[in-house]
């Protein structure tokens, strides 16, 4: 193994310095001093790059793969953060080989690609080192072939034993392939023979129920210390932004609490529809698809204990304490706090676009929600009485994932009259897109008499950094590839999770069926919406 991928040191020379490489490639712009460690990265120094390694990509014709995974090992392997021995063996049903899956990815690396065009010398080197396996997933056969080309990965292309298993199939897949690996041994780590590790898709579980079923399946094979279940939001850069700006700064954490806060507001927009997913998400819906793991993975991040070590367990465990403080729903709670709704046609950015029950794969009297806003409770000392409007949409008028802290009002409003503007203080972080954090408080309006307004003073990612962000996966295939399970999630949390939202399905299960479809694509969902935060006499903030 000799060469390695392009840089602009040239295309031969080993991936070093480490240090420098990732440190560009994570856009951190300061030089580290050489004893920090990356608080995110769970203790682990920057110096380290991944061992050489054997990565199983299941599900290796699918969407996710190619817009996702592949694309995210095709820019680690470009920003020299692959290791030189390291060997993807794509699974998948169809009949390929090794050079027509090749050239099915370099396809999807050209629409799907961070960094455009696809560099021909890196694109080669990254390419020798895929490789196809047809095969059933069902089947005992293909997983004594893989054992088989493992086995000859390391011998023949040094990947010493270290495997990374990543499932990218369809839900329904994961048990079966984990109890198949587990078969035929390929979890097993026997001292000095290298690492096992498995990376699992969302979505994990469909219920409370399915998620304990799946996590006791996988610990039958799998230590928990081996499993890394994706929540891609994780990754995002602002996502882990939340963590350096909560315990990186004494300025806000005074007033992050009850004391100050007034209420908390979490958006995840999204313009676009169920695209070719129709099917996937009729059995899924917003409540599954977002809230019960993106959603409440902001939540949690938000209002969280600073947790005393950077290491995955302590911040895990602070984001489960959390999660267990989320007042459970009650069936009249669900009927006044919660509402769903699905988008009928309508017009967003401009295009006329179709109703959901209208998208391909949809049934035409669906009950699926496209839609989902709830207000929850959080009981501990930080957060009691402190309500968190969470909403989430599909075909909503714009992009937008943002979280609005928004603050109580001065005790004594010596200003009150001359408020032109009566909007409260507000801090909100734009998770996407247009990266930032804005912070709105009261100015007063330049003139003889006292007028006060908001102002807004804005921190933009775009304008204070020069360099792109990784994309989320990026982030995630490094850190499983060094060991760090810090932005993946743990099994408890996961049904932790879970519990929040069974009562909400649980009673739309048992309730009469919706009115749907009950907004138009390009609005800001159901007008019922507004009930959730109009109730205690607060709306939702314009994005
Ligand atoms: C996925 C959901 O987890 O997240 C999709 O299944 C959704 O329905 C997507 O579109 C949103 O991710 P992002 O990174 O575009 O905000």
């Amino acid at each position: 193994m000799t060469d390695g991928p392009a840089s602009p040191r040239g295309p031969r020379e080993r991936p070093l310095p480490i240090r420098e490489e990732r440190l560009a490639a994570i856009g951190r712009r300061r030089r580290a001093p050489r004893t920090e460690r990356n608080p995110l990265r769970a203790g682990l120094r920057l110096e380290r790059m991944p061992d050489p390694v054997a990565i199983v990509l299941f599900g290796a014709t699918g969407d996710l793969a190619h817009r996702k995974v592949l694309p995210a090992l095709y820019q680690l392997w470009r920003s020299a953060l692959l290791p030189l021995d390291v060997r993807i063996v794509a699974m998948g049903r169809r009949p390929y080989d090794d050079s027509t899956f090749r050239q099915e990815i370099r396809v999807a690396l050209d629409a799907h690609a961070r960094v455009q065009p696809v560099d021909e010398e890196t694109w080669r080197t990254f390419a020798e080192r895929v490789e196809y396996l047809r095969g059933d997933l069902d089947a005992d056969a293909t997983y004594d072939e893989l054992a088989a080309r493992l086995e000859a990965s390391d011998r023949d292309h040094g990947t010493r034993g270290n495997r990374l298993f990543y499932l990218a199939t369809p839900a329904s897949a994961f048990a079966p392939v984990v109890q198949q690996l587990g078969r035929v041994g390929l979890d097993r780590e026997v001292s000095g023979g290298g690492w096992r590790r498995i990376v699992i898709e969302k979505p994990f579980g469909r219920d409370l129920e399915s998620a304990k079923r799946l996590n006791r399946e996988v610990a039958k094979v799998f230590r928990e210390a081996q499993v890394y279940r994706i929540d891609h939001y994780l990754g995002k850069e602002t996502v882990r932004n939340l963590l350096v700006f909560r315990f990186a700064n004494l300025i806000f954490e005074p007033l992050w609490n009850r004391r100050y806060v007034d209420h908390v507001q979490i958006t995840v927009a999204e313009s676009i529809g169920v695209e070719r997913r129709g099917a996937f998400y009729e059995e899924t819906g917003a409540t599954r698809d977002i809230l019960q793991n993106h959603l409440l993975q902001l939540l949690a991040l938000v209002a969280m204990e600073p947790p005393a070590t950077f290491d995955a367990n302590a911040l895990r465990d602070e984001k489960v304490k959390v999660l267990r403080a989320v007042v459970p729903l009650a069936d009249a709670d669900v009927a006044r706090d919660v509402v769903r709704g699905q988008y009928a046609a309508g017009w967003v950015e401009g295009e006329p676009v179709a109703g959901y029950r209208e998208e391909e794969g949809v049934d035409p009297l669906s009950e699926t929600e496209t839609f989902v806003a709830a207000r929850l409770g959080i009981d501990d000392w930080r957060w009691a009485g402190v309500p968190f409007y969470l909403r989430t949409g599909k075909r909503l008028p714009k992009r937008a994932t943002e979280i609005a802290i928004v603050f109580r009002e001065v005790p004594h409003a010596l200003f009150r009259g001359s408020r032109s503007d009566p909007e409260p203080d507000l801090l909100a972080l734009r998770i996407q897109p247009d990266e930032g954090i804005l912070l709105r408080f009261g100015a007063k309006v330049p003139g003889l008499d006292v007028d006060v307004r908001a102002v807004n003073m804005d921190f933009g990612y775009g304008t204070s950094f020069s360099v792109d962000s990784p994309d989320a996966y990026e982030t995630l295939m490094l850190d499983a590839l060094l060991g760090d399970q810090s932005l993946f999630t743990r099994a408890d949390e996961v049904e932790e999770a879970w519990r929040i939202v069974r009562p909400i399905v649980d009673a739309w299960v048992a309730g009469p069926p919706p009115e749907f479809p009950d907004y138009a694509a390009g609005s800001w969902g159901p007008a019922a919406a507004d009930a959730v935060p109009g109730r205690d006499g607060r709306r939702w903030r314009r994005i």
